[in-house]
């Protein structure tokens, strides 16, 4: 195919069975943010570029990754590279803050960032993401962290193990960045160019250089600097999330790459993925929506990468069966089941026909395939209002009246537990 048609780099089209595969997972984690009492928000899949320069411009995503564009009108446009900054407007712009608090959102959509293409970094990738406004407690972040751990165990993948840290507050950050600066101004000559810029711009971020391994572990520990209501705050969350079964442990180097992160940060990986890979990040961001021109307010929230799920989840995740019903004819029968396929489904049958003109026996293994039941329609039976009904699995066949077809159907589903749609009405 001639390269200028081909789909971006960096980017997937998703393929059956896997996107029926993503669709469930989609359900499984909206499903979820339900029992925890979220609402389900969207904003656009673009925003002026300003919102994410309030991300923080010392940000990857935001200085080097940004997909942004003039319009046609010369207003500067940006793809949203994540979900935080977008909800953040939204909050400001439609006065949420007068809702009850807290108030609990979350979204499922594509984020655009153009990263180096590598394993499990795409340009154009999907994100169940939550945020939790207006409130600073504990509890906030630990219902966060157990409501991502509970999609995770959810769609197949067990023990989810929590890395968690805080990186202070605007108390005890300062003094920590000094000292940890200092630190590194010692060994300026060793560092890699990534960590030399970051001295600079964002030393926090030193941590979790992938180089400079060895240097970090004398360097002094975020705990020892903690005022104590960062500690409380760290413990409190922690206490939460094992006290609900999960396994959480404190990562010392564990910083996040967006600025606007205070107190608990989080991540969690899976060993498929490799350590550097996470399944989903997250943490408080109090002073987030007081850069919108309105007022402050406590968030905590996580951002759940789907492709490297459903990566690491494989096989375990199956899209949910579809008993399907296929209505076989003879020839000269053709409208009759289509006709007769639609009222199927107004009952909520899956039912496919034939749609090529096939032969019966063409037909038959057609439905071999696929259909669990199949209804055969035509000739003098079809006169009399009656069907042969085949179900492939037990191998059985028998005339049934068109009119009991669709109840028929629907006590053999529910029997074998794929049918929950009730609704007929024979
Ligand atoms: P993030 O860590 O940049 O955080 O992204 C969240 C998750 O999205 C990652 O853990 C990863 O699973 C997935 N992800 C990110 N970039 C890519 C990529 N290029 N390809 C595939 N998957 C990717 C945020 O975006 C924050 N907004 C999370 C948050 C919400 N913090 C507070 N609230």
């Amino acid at each position: 195919m001639n390269p200028d048609l081909q789909r971006p780099k960096g980017t997937q089209d998703i393929l059956p069975p896997e996107s029926w595969r993503y669709d469930k997972m989609r359900r499984i984690a909206l499903d979820i943010a339900r029992q925890y009492g979220f609402n389900l928000i969207e904003t656009p899949i673009f925003e002026q570029t300003a919102v994410f320069l309030r991300v923080g411009e010392a940000t990857d995503i935001v200085q080097h990754e940004r997909y942004s564009f003039v319009d046609a009108g010369g207003v500067d446009l940006t793809l949203r590279p994540e979900g935080t900054a977008a909800v953040a407007r939204a909050y400001i712009q439609n006065g949420l803050y007068n809702w009850p608090k807290p108030l609990k959102l979350v979204y499922w959509g594509p984020m655009f960032r153009r990263e180096r293409p590598q394993a499990e970094r795409y340009r154009q990738h999907t994100q169940f993401g939550a945020e939790l406004y207006g409130s600073e407690q504990p509890t906030a972040d630990a219902e966060i962290i157990l409501l991502a751990c509970r999609v995770v165990e959810r769609v197949g993948l067990e023990n989810p193990e929590v890395r968690i840290n805080s990186i202070g507050c605007a108390v005890c950050r300062p003094r920590y960045r000094q000292a940890l600066v200092e630190y590194y101004a010692d060994r300026r000559e060793e560092l890699c160019q990534d960590c030399q810029n970051r001295m600079e711009k964002n030393p926090l971020r030193l941590l979790d250089c992938k180089i400079d391994v060895a240097i970090r572990q004398t360097a002094p520990d975020l705990a020892e600097y903690w005022c104590d209501d960062c500690r409380t705050h760290i413990e409190s969350v922690m206490e939460q999330v094992q006290g609900a079964g999960r396994t959480i442990r404190r990562d010392p180097y564990l910083v996040r790459g967006l600025d606007y992160y205070t107190r608990t940060v989080f991540e969690v990986g899976h060993p498929s993925l490799g350590s550097a890979t996470a399944l989903f990040g997250g943490g408080r961001y109090d002073g987030l929506s007081g850069q919108f021109d309105g007022p402050s307010a406590p968030a905590v929230g996580f951002g759940m990468g789907i492709e490297r799920m459903l990566s690491a989840v494989g096989n375990r995740l199956q899209p949910d069966p579809v008993s399907l019903v296929y209505i076989a004819h003879l020839p000269g029968f053709e409208n009759q089941a289509q006709v007769l396929g639609e009222q199927l489904r107004n009952f909520g049958l899956a039912t496919e026909c034939d749609l090529l003109n096939r032969s019966l026996k063409a037909q038959l293994r057609e439905a071999g395939k696929t259909a669990r039941f199949t209804v055969i329609i035509g000739g003098q039976e079809w006169e009399q209002k009656m069907v042969q009904i085949k179900d492939f699995t037990a191998g059985s066949q028998q005339p049934i009246a068109v009119q009991d077809l669709a109840g028929h159907l629907l006590n053999q589903l529910r029997s074998l537990g794929q049918h929950s749609d009730g609704g007929a009405n024979l």
